[in-house]
């Protein structure tokens, strides 16, 4: 069962203390030189790039499941770029550094440019959200993610009518991510969604997780998340945002037009072309359990696919 608080719901002691608040206010202050706006210019002195998670807004959406351990949730990973086994993130990403992570902004939208990632997400309070993921590869995680809602960041930007998808880039750099140096997936990796699915209020940018920043091989700084998506379409490491007109491909689809479609959305009735959709494991469980519509967010996406028929897009 999904539980949705509403901004009133957040009683006192479940939002951060004010002189928390406040001291992430100075500290994100002391490290901004974009100044007036989120235009860039001349911040070629900005140092500090790490994300401060200390303050966020406590259990904005919680679940009845069980928590997966951070151990199993931060070594046992999906991240091509450090390797194709479960294990190889957590120990090729660690010197991976994030500092000075800059997000292109482009498109169809009124403001683009070359973002730190502090500038976008200033003025956005962070949240706890505890998600379902659902891998296509039939297994699955309950996490706790910190974030914003991608929505209050794509908004900033002032997206244009033209704007019917969004598309999103992990950054290319083979030094930094050894996984590159093998064609394993054509890089860089590269997702996209509808507009309306990118404005979904269940719609998050990740910076960190079981309170605390982001692990490295989690997808450091900022990652995508959507809950009721196959776990692919939670693109990691974001360098580029841009607002398109037309449906953007994505790295899965190219691979293998086949076997993976565009919305990819968690569906038990249709199965993979290689193995069912209909149950999952449970990271941390024995025995499987049924996958749910949507991953269990029926109630809050179903209508984001009416009328469209679901075996066809896929
Ligand atoms: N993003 C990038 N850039 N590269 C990847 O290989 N793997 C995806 C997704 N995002 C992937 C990625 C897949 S298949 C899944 S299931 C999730 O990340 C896994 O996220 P996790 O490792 O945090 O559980």
């Amino acid at each position: 069962m999904i539980k949705i608080k509403r901004a009133s719901d957040c009683s006192e002691s479940e939002i951060t203390p004010e002189t928390i608040y406040q001291q992430r206010r100075k500290f994100m202050k002391a490290s901004s030189v974009w100044g007036t706006g989120l235009l860039l210019g001349g911040w070629g002195t900005y140092l500090n790039a790490s994300v401060d998670v200390s303050s966020y807004k406590k259990s904005v959406i919680t679940l009845d499941d069980k928590l997966t351990d951070f151990k199993d949730a931060s070594r046992y990973n999906n991240f091509y770029e450090f390797g194709t086994g479960k294990d190889d993130p957590v120990k090729n990403a660690q010197e991976f550094n994030t500092d000075n992570w800059t997000v292109n902004i482009s498109g169809e939208c009124e403001k683009q440019g070359d973002f730190p990632l502090e500038a976008l997400l200033e003025g956005v309070d962070i949240e706890e959200r505890v998600y379902r993921l659902r891998c296509v590869e039939a297994w699955s995680m309950v996490i706790p993610w910190l974030g914003v809602p991608l929505a209050e960041v794509l908004k900033q930007f002032s997206p244009t009518s033209k704007a019917k998808y969004v598309a999103f880039k992990t950054l290319f750099d083979p030094e930094r991510m050894p996984g590159q140096k093998r064609s394993v997936l054509d890089w860089p990796y590269v997702e996209g969604l509808r507009i309306d699915e990118a404005m979904h209020p269940l719609s998050l940018l990740a910076v960190g997780m079981y309170g605390k920043t982001l692990p490295n091989q989690n997808g450091a700084p900022i990652r995508l998340v959507m809950p009721w998506k196959y776990g692919f379409k939670s693109i990691k490491s974001i360098v580029s945002i841009e607002f398109t007109e037309k449906q953007p491909p994505t790295t899965w689809s190219l691979s293998n037009p086949r076997e993976y479609g565009f919305y990819s959305n968690v569906n038990p009735n249709v199965d993979h072309p290689r193995w069912s959709q209909a149950r999952e494991r449970r990271i941390g469980e024995f025995f499987k359990r049924d996958t749910l519509m949507f991953n269990g967010y029926a109630d809050e996406v179903a209508s984001l696919y009416a009328g469209m028929d679901l075996t066809k897009y896929i």
